[in-house]
């Protein structure tokens, strides 16, 4: 099934207003949950790293129709997390709580349908970056 695009849309747009909560609870919840994770930003601004992250995630859900910006654009980012110490298990990490973090913050507006489609989007944001990590 093709990804639902306009829920993406819909379901980012529901916790706009909520974004620096959304992006607070996914780091606490990738800590409490990962603490393996953690050491990876231990030099990291992570004031900074929120904003940069809700910016990346927001650019994706915007360009998400366009695969000739967004696949470059994911494979180049996937390239720079080598560097970072990122390995491909960690995604899965990343996506788990980063859906978690968009439930709790979406509250009860949060779907089954909305958890599928970011479920479906994740998946496809992860295989284009570790596509260009080139473990
Ligand atoms: C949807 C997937 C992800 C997105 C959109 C994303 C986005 C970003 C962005 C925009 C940056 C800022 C620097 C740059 O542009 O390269 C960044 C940095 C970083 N990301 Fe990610 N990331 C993702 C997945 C991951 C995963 C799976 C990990 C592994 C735990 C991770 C760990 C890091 C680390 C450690 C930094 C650098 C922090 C620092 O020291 O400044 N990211 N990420």
């Amino acid at each position: 099934m093709a990804l639902n695009i306009e829920l993406l849309r819909s379901s980012f747009k529901a916790v706009s207003h909520k974004a620096e909560r959304l992006i607070e609870r996914f780091y606490e919840i990738l800590f409490e949950r990962y603490p393996d994770v953690q050491p990876l930003f231990a030099t990291a601004r992570m004031e900074e790293q929120r904003k940069m992250l809700l910016r990346s995630i927001a650019l994706i859900v915007r360009k998400v129709d366009d695969t000739e910006y967004l696949v470059p654009y994911l494979q180049g980012l996937g390239k720079t997390h080598v560097a970072y110490g990122t390995k491909p298990e960690h995604y899965d990490a990343v996506g788990e709580c980063l859906i978690a973090a968009l439930s709790e913050t979406a509250g009860e507006l949060w779907t089954k349908e909305m958890e599928e489609t970011w479920v479906e989007a994740y998946g496809v944001i992860k295989t284009t970056m570790i596509e260009g990590a080139n473990y």
